[in-house]
């Protein structure tokens, strides 16, 4: 053995156990009541710690130009901070390139990404130019490891796209083996609202929640889900915020369709109070879907245990406070939305723990597990099982500690959880059997995360319907 993780209580998606992990070439080769070392095995003691799956964040901006600020993290910051939240995988956004083809674009992006990533990651692609030669190109990407494409109903004028263009990718991604992922809100009547809302010189960050309301929300999510239904094809629906796109997808999976959907974890904690706070403080948090009412995050919860919401990721979309949320400090319409998140994810998601709401098991499930078999990565990342990647969180459930700035690893210069008290903290961070966080101190190296090639993922797709029931 090269590692064994020594007398930690293990928790997967369906087990808790006291156990011993040994860990050969980078992959879990054993888990037994106790595990004997040689004397090169290097052995960490768990007692009295939890031992989980590292972390599976499916959603995330590194490294992405936009049209009023660059993301502030590349793929070293950003895999830096992944790490020190206990997140050893992700799945980032590869934008499309204007003027680019979809091919084009993934070799850009892993141009940026291999040499800098510490841990392993894989891309889904973002089709924003619907041209025939983009959606030409979809079949070739699950031959490059990418079997998910996501598209936008919302930012008109941007990456938005129109429903043709959206079922037809959901027709391609069926036919190959890929999955969509929707951004749904509808952004014809997002425009209509903020230019009212600009007309009547309302233009402080509160008038972003104001102009992408709920329903915004919900009508797009319903009409994704029909456009999925009536091409055979499964969806995934990103960043669900409210209990409103919620009863959609509950609709939705009642009437068969396979339809998943996450949330992020800062709709957990963060609702539109935070545009009470004087000056323009509120600019941190304009991100998209907005923060919702002060019932919502219970909604939100109370799906995570259900069920009917299946994975939480980050959104990690990180802009600079200073240079970037303030160039909107004017005009809401000028701030980039999104919002830093990759290292706070799964503290956040564990409070859930720490007040009763999820049991341990249920968090693996919605923070590794089921985002590793919905996005065909599991079983190398996202369980313990003999032949897994040893990509291990040591958990420290009894520390209590305040969530700071400074103390965060992302290039970033704010969190949205400042002075924010939170129970549990991952102490050891490993991936592939390598020790990459211990002590607070990052042990890796750059570079040292490999892309990973995904294969056709796992959903239960409905055979494709030659007539619809009328
Ligand atoms: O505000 C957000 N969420 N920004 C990132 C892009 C997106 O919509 O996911
Ligand atoms: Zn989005
Ligand atoms: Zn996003």
């Amino acid at each position: 053995m090269d590692l064994i993780i020594k007398n930690g209580t293990v928790v997967t998606a369906s087990d808790t156990f006291v156990a011993d992990i040994g860990v050969l070439n980078g992959r879990i080769s054993a888990i037994a009541d106790a595990i004997e070392a040689d004397s090169r095995t290097k052995i960490i003691d768990a007692a009295g710690r939890l031992v989980m799956p590292g972390g599976v964040d499916v959603h995330t901006h590194l490294d992405t130009p936009g049209l009023l600020a660059d993301t502030e993290d590349d793929f070293l910051s950003g895999t830096i901070a992944a790490a020190h939240g206990g997140t050893t995988s992700i799945i980032n956004f590869c934008p499309q390139i204007k003027g680019s083809g979809l091919l084009e674009s993934l070799a850009e992006h892993r141009r940026r990404a291999d040499p800098k990533a510490v841990i392993d990651f894989a891309l889904h692609s973002i089709v924003s130019d619907p041209s025939e030669r983009t959606l030409a190109e979809l079949s070739s990407l699950p031959g490059e490891g990418v079997t998910s494409f996501k598209v936008f109903m919302a930012y008109k004028g941007d990456t938005m796209v129109d429903d043709g263009t959206l079922i037809r990718v959901l027709d391609e991604a069926q036919a190959n083996g890929a999955l969509v992922m929707v951004h749904a809100e509808n952004g014809e009547a997002v425009e209509f609202l903020r230019d009212r809302f600009a007309g009547e010189g309302k233009l402080s960050p509160r008038y972003h929640a104001l102009s992408r309301p709920p329903r915004v929300e919900a009508e797009a999510t319903a009409r994704a889900i029909a456009l999925a239904e009536l091409a055979s094809a499964s969806i995934y629906i990103v960043h669900v915020s409210c209990g409103e796109a919620l009863e959609e997808v509950i609709r939705g999976k009642r009437r068969g369709v396979d339809v998943h959907a996450e949330t992020c974890a800062h709709y957990l904690h963060i609702t539109d109070a935070v545009f009470d706070t004087p000056g323009f403080e509120g600019g941190k948090y304009v991100f998209t879907p907005p923060p919702r009412g002060s019932h919502q995050p219970k909604l939100i919860w109370d799906a995570l245990a259900r069920g009917d919401l299946e994975v939480v990721s980050s959104d990690h979309a990180p802009y600079n406070f200073v240079g970037g949320k303030d160039i909107g400090r004017d005009d809401f319409r000028q701030i980039p939305n999104g919002a830093p998140g990759i290292e706070e994810r799964m503290t956040l998601v564990w409070q859930g723990v720490a007040n009763g709401q999820l049991s341990p098991n249920r968090f693996v499930d919605l923070v590794a597990t089921t985002p590793a078999k919905i996005f065909g990565l599991y079983p190398c990342k996202g369980t313990i099982a003999v032949g897994s990647d040893a990509d291990l969180v040591i958990w420290n459930p009894d520390i209590t500690r305040r969530l700071t700035r400074d103390d965060l690893h992302s290039a970033v210069d704010y969190t949205m959880f400042e002075g924010m008290e939170v129970l549990g903290a991952p102490e050891t961070v490993i991936s592939r059997g390598d020790v990459i966080v211990q002590g607070g101190a990052f042990t890796g190296a750059t570079g040292r995360g490999r892309y990973i090639h995904r294969g056709t993922v796992s959903t239960s797709r409905p055979a494709r319907q030659e007539t619809q029931r009328s």
